[in-house]
């Protein structure tokens, strides 16, 4: 009994995401979208996705991708008025749900932020996305700053 528990424990242990990512499109196409659930979501392009999760995959092949709306694309409700929500900022509600299981790569090609901060790299600077959506890449970094 005590062994199929140590078992059991060992192996969910051994599915929990270990691997680090370049950046927040690294991560989203990464994930089993499939266990987003099916809450449909329209696209720009007039495609309809079963999720948020898959808007985001689809927006990180083709970053002209936004969200049109909630819903199937041409339900009926559908709200025609709303402004569309920038793809990339639905994969980085994905990244940022997941936050604490993220491992940022060490070195690689720092980047400057809109905050005329230095960040190691995209992985880093995306996580900082994550606590200031205001937050873009930038110019006119003075300092090193992580
Ligand atoms: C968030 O980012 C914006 C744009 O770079 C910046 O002006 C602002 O100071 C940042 N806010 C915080 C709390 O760091």
């Amino acid at each position: 009994m005590i062994t199929f528990f140590v078992v059991a424990v060992a192996c969910l242990v051994s599915v929990l995401p270990t691997a680090t990512y370049a950046d927040v499109c690294s991560y989203v196409s990464a994930r089993d979208c499939s266990a987003y659930g099916v809450k449909p979501v329209c696209g720009t392009n007039g495609v309809t996705y079963d999720n948020h999760c898959k808007l985001a995959t689809a927006y990180c092949q083709n970053h002209q991708i936004q969200k049109a709306h909630e819903g199937a694309c041409g339900s009926v409700g559908s709200a025609t008025t709303t402004k569309p929500v920038n793809g990339g900022q639905i994969a980085l509600d994905i990244f940022c749900a997941d936050l604490a299981d993220i491992t940022c790569p060490a070195g690689g090609s720092r980047v400057c932020g809109s905050d005329h901060k230095y960040y190691e790299n995209l992985c880093t600077f995306d996580k900082a996305r994550c606590a200031n959506r205001s937050l873009h890449l930038g110019s006119g970094c003075m300092k090193r700053s992580y």
